[in-house]
């Protein structure tokens, strides 16, 4: 049965952020190398994209690269480079074709220039999409990215722009890279890691974390309804009680 038909379309969380993880374990279980575990793990990215773009979520974050990859073997970095060149170049038009609109998260200028120029160009061609919101993390990470933030408040503070009892409430979350998006309601990571490795740390305060064994490079639509229903099954609180929840939201009794 197609898990489709138990999730409830009308609860859909607004934004899911995915940690993509697994893709060189699965590729060593294969006896492969570990770059084909990363090309393999594009067949998931579209799968899942356009899975979210149907279904009628708004913003899906994928964590495609972190600043900690950049550790990685030199020969690793490349071929990812490569291929994220590659990816867009070839999905654009199924991205434009689908309504999707494409953004980007991460230290932006570390990447290769071959990578910006398509990226930029991929962000101009999608801009007037109105349907999913992609936002791709490529060279990002927490820490940067809260860096950045707290170096452009002290600016705009010496500026005269900004005052120490100005920052309170979502202050904070205006200067972040992520500015311009709800925060994840649902964090998917694959792969069987119980960890957040530096991603959205702040944003996902209050997300709801799903883990699963599944590697990337498996994780397909069916699994996507799976973490959907996972999550539709949660109590969200918020700090409050459940009676106080259930009050407010009688269909939920
Ligand atoms: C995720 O898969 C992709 C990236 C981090 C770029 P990994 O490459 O981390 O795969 P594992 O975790 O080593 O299996
Ligand atoms: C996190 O995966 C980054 C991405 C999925 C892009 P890693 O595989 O790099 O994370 P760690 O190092 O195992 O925590
Ligand atoms: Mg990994």
């Amino acid at each position: 049965m197609d898990l489709l038909q138990s999730v409830d379309l009308a609860q859909l969380p607004k934004h899911i952020a995915i940690i993509m993880d697994g893709n060189g374990r699965w590729a060593k279980e294969k006896g492969q190398d570990r770059v084909y575990g990363h090309h393999e793990g594009v067949i998931s990215v579209r799968e899942i994209v356009n899975t979210c773009a149907e279904i009628g979520i708004s913003y899906l974050t994928l964590y495609a690269f972190s600043t900690e990859n950049w550790k990685r073997p030199q020969a690793e970095v490349n071929a990812l480079m490569e291929l994220l060149v590659n990816t867009i170049r070839r999905e654009v038009e199924e991205l434009r074709k689908n309504n999707v609109r494409l953004h980007v998260i991460g230290d932006f200028k570390s990447l290769p220039e071959i990578c910006q120029k398509e990226l930029n160009e991929a962000k101009e061609l999608t801009a007037a999409n109105t349907g999913l919101n992609l936002i791709l993390a490529l060279s990002y990470s927490s820490t940067w990215e809260i860096n950045e933030a707290a170096r452009n408040m002290v600016a705009d503070a010496l500026a005269g722009k900004l005052k120490p009892e100005d920052i309170k409430g979502d202050k904070f979350h205006e200067y972040l890279n992520t500015s311009a998006f709800p925060d994840p309601e649902l964090m998917i990571r694959t792969s069987g890691e119980h960890r957040i490795s530096n991603f959205l740390l702040y944003q996902l305060a209050y997300a709801e974390l799903y883990f699963t064994n599944v590697h990337w490079p498996e994780f397909r639509k069916q699994n996507l309804y799976e973490a959907l229903l996972n999550y539709q099954q949660r109590e969200r609180r918020f700090g409050k009680t459940s009676e106080q929840i259930q009050t407010n939201n009688p269909q939920h009794v």
